[in-house]
């Protein structure tokens, strides 16, 4: 099934809710999805009720000791599993930025260990884009955008569109990728210019839903819960319900029916290319953005 990475280089967009949110709404509809937290702060992990006392009991467990990812994923007991971070997640980045095939690690070990499979994936990443937010990219067939309607979120995405287009020809396909408006307020004229200035530069890539700014999506991270069980009438719920609906009616949740024609060759012949030369895509990738 759909392997969907939330991504946005802006901090503080929404990234977070709306992985949760999006996975309760699979779990809702009975999909069990695995969820994934690549971000050293674990907040995904920590409103998902899961508690990680050591790095070993994370996802870094993986790159650190090679250990099994089922070895590392937590049932949530809410309808979802999650593959948990730690802090210590933040050392992927020094520890293995140079090896030539980290990008690619996340991707071939859900294939090898068979986790995808009948489940759909959703990856919450970090408002930076190095090791992590690009291995997350290459294991997703989907990108979901959250932005904000503030007028340098919408800058933020114009960035993202650039990174999409970017790692476009490395895997020799166009990433399917939706943006969605969060944080919006419909009294407010801004937020409506937002949302026309999205549409007319990125046209239906851009979600018809809104996720309003509203009371409930902001306190349930304090009852450490996903919105539908913190307030499952309220607007916050009607809008992620509206969001999964809307992406499922538009098959943004199905399986990419257009992969790259071998993925995992296009993108190990870029980085063999990469790495025989002195300096190549990747590093310079990174060092651009
Ligand atoms: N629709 C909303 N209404 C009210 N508050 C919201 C809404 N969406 C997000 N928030 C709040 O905004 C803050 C930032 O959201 P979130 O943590 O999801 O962003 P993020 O993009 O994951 O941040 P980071 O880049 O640090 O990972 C949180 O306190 C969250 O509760
Ligand atoms: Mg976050």
């Amino acid at each position: 099934m759909a392997r969907i990475t939330v991504f946005n280089q802006k901090g503080g967009v929404g990234k977070t809710t709306t992985a949760l949110n999006l996975a309760a709404a699979l779990a809702r509809a009975g999909q069990h999805p695995l969820a994934i937290d690549l971000d050293p702060q674990a907040h995904l992990t920590t409103l998902s009720g899961v508690r990680v006392t050591d790095a070993s009991e994370s996802v870094y467990a993986h790159y650190r000791d090679n250990k099994l990812l089922a070895t590392v994923m937590r049932d949530t007991g809410r309808g979802w599993s999650i593959l948990p971070a730690h802090l210590e997640l933040s050392k992927v980045d020094t520890q293995f930025g140079k090896g030539p095939n980290i990008l690619n690690r996340l991707k071939l070990q859900l294939l090898r260990e068979q986790l995808n499979g009948v489940r759909p994936v959703v990856i919450d990443c970090s408002p930076l884009l190095g090791v992590l937010s690009l291995s997350a990219i290459f294991a997703a067939d989907k990108v979901l955008v959250p932005v904000s309607a503030d007028y340098l979120a919408v800058r933020g995405a114009e960035q993202v569109e650039k990174t999409l287009n970017a790692l476009g020809p490395v895997l020799k396909k166009r990433i399917q990728r939706r943006y969605v408006i969060t944080r919006f307020d419909g009294r407010r004229n801004m937020s409506h210019d937002i949302y026309n200035a999205m549409r007319a530069t990125f046209g239906d890539d851009v979600c018809e839903t809104r996720i309003c700014e509203s009371v409930s999506v902001a306190e349930s991270p304090y009852a450490e819960k996903d919105v539908f069980a913190h307030a499952p009438s309220s607007r916050g719920a009607k809008d992620y319900q509206a969001l999964y609906d809307e992406l499922t009616s538009s098959r943004f949740l199905d399986e990419d029916d257009a992969p790259a024609k071998s993925p995992l060759d296009a993108v190990f012949g870029a980085i063999s290319a990469e790495t025989a030369r002195p300096s190549g895509t990747f590093a310079h990738f990174l060092r651009a953005n």
